[in-house]
C-alpha cells in the first residue's frame, strides 16, 4: 500500500437534516400522470422528503448544527466551512456563510463548491487538502433542496429528487486515503444534465437583449443511466488500484443513490455483494451531493461504523463529474 496513502482524515461527527414532509409514489400520482409501480420497479424509490418551498440554507444549518453536536465541537472551533450544493439559494452571498452567520462559526473561511451530485465525494476530497494545507476543524455540509428546481411537468425525472441535508466534521489523521477524482466534460449544445438560470441580458453594448434559459432541472435519463453504470465502477476500480486495495478491502460501499438500479448493475460489475452497499433511495429518492453524508449519519446513528473500516465512496452527476474516495474512519 502507498504510505502516503496514510495521509487521511478523520470522522469526528456526522449530522443530518430530513424535512419532515414525506411525499410517496402514491401523493405524486394524485398531481402527475404516474403509479407507485412504474416509480418503484424504475427506481427503487417508494418516497422522498420535501423541504415544503423552504430555502435550502435552512437545512444545511440543521445538519451542520447536528454534526457539530455529534463531534462535540463549538460552532467557534470549526475554521473551514466547506459547502456542497448544486441547488444555492443564492448565486453569492455563498451558503457556507450562511451557515457560518446561523452557527456564529466566527472563525470560519467559507467556500462553495459545486460538483452537482458527485460534490460530497469531491467535498472530501477537496477537505482532505484543506486539512494538510494547515486548517484544523472543517466542517464539511451537502445540502440539495431539488424540489425547488425540479420540472413537475417532466414526470420521468420529477420523481426521483427529494430535499435533504448531511454534515461532517473532519480533522486530520494518520489514516488511509485515496481518491480518484474524473470528469467527462459536454457541450453546452447537448449538456444531458442541467439547469440554468433564467436571465435577461440588459448590459449595454450587446446586441443581444434577452435570452431565455430553461429554468428547470432537465435530463436525459437514459444517457445519464449508460454513463453512471460504466463510470462509478471505473472510479472505484482506479482508485482501489492507486491504493494497492482490491474491492474485497472495502468493507463498505456507500454510492450516489440515484437508482437502485444503478447501484446494483455497478456493485455487480465491480463483483461487491450487495450486503456490502448501503443504500437509502428507497424512502429518501435521489437528493444529489447530500445523499452520502446522511446515509453516513445513518450508519453512525446505527452503530454501524467501527473505527478502521475501509468507505469507499463513489458518485457521479452533471458536468458529467465522476469519482470515488476510499477512506478508513
Ligand atoms: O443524480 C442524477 C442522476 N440521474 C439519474 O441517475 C437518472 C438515470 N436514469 C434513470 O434512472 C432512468 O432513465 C429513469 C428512471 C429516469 C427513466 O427510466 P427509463 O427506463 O429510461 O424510462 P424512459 O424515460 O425511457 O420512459 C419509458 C416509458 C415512456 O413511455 P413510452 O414512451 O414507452 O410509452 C415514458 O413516457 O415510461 C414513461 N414514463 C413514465 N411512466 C409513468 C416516464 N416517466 C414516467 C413516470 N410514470 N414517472
Amino acid at each position: 500500500m502507498n504510505p502516503n496513502n496514510k495521509r487521511g482524515i478523520k470522522i469526528t461527527g456526522t449530522g443530518s437534516y430530513l424535512p419532515p414532509l414525506t411525499v410517496t409514489n402514491d401523493d405524486l400520482a394524485e398531481i402527475l400522470d404516474t403509479n407507485d409501480e412504474w416509480i418503484y420497479t424504475r427506481t427503487g424509490i417508494k418516497a422522498r422528503r420535501y423541504n415544503g418551498g423552504k430555502p435550502n440554507y435552512t437545512m444545511a444549518v440543521e445538519a451542520a448544527k447536528r454534526a457539530l453536536e455529534n463531534a462535540g465541537a463549538a460552532a467557534a472551533e470549526i475554521d473551514y466551512i466547506l459547502l456542497s450544493t448544486s441547488t444555492p439559494d443564492f448565486i453569492y452571498p455563498i451558503t457556507a456563510c450562511l451557515v457560518q452567520n446561523a452557527l456564529c462559526a466566527d472563525n470560519a473561511a467559507c467556500l462553495d463548491i459545486n460538483a452537482a451530485c458527485t460534490g460530497f465525494v469531491a467535498g472530501l476530497d477537496v477537505a482532505r487538502g484543506l486539512l494538510y494545507s494547515g486548517y484544523n476543524r472543517i466542517l464539511f455540509v451537502a445540502s440539495e433542496c431539488l424540489t425547488l428546481h425540479a420540472d413537475f411537468a417532466d414526470r420521468a425525472t420529477c420523481v426521483l429528487f427529494g430535499d435533504s441535508a448531511g454534515a461532517v466534521v473532519l480533522e486530520k489523521a494518520d489514516k488511509f486515503f485515496v481518491s480518484c477524482m474524473k470528469a467527462k466534460g459536454v457541450s453546452a449544445d447537448e449538456p444531458v444534465l442541467y439547469y440554468k438560470q433564467n436571465y435577461e441580458i440588459n448590459a449595454p453594448f450587446c446586441e443581444q437583449k434577452t435570452k431565455s434559459y430553461a429554468q428547470k432541472l432537465q435530463m436525459d435519463g437514459k444517457e445519464v443511466y449508460k454513463f453512471a453504470v460504466d463510470a462509478m465502477p471505473e472510479a472505484v476500480k482506479t482508485a482501489c488500484g492507486e491504493a494497492g486495495l482490491t474491492i474485497d478491502d472495502i468493507d463498505l460501499l456507500i454510492p450516489h443513490q440515484a437508482n437502485i438500479r444503478i447501484v446494483q448493475t455497478a456493485a455487480k460489475s465491480l463483483g461487491v455483494s450487495m450486503n456490502k452497499v448501503y443504500v437509502n433511495i428507497e424512502n429518501n429518492g435521489n437528493t444529489s451531493s447530500a445523499c452520502m453524508p446522511v446515509c453516513l449519519d445513518e450508519l453512525n446513528k446505527a452503530g454501524k461504523l467501527r473505527e478502521g473500516m475501509k468507505i469507499c465512496f463513489a458518485g457521479f452527476g452533471a458536468g458529467l463529474t465522476y469519482g470515488a474516495v476510499i477512506i478508513e474512519i
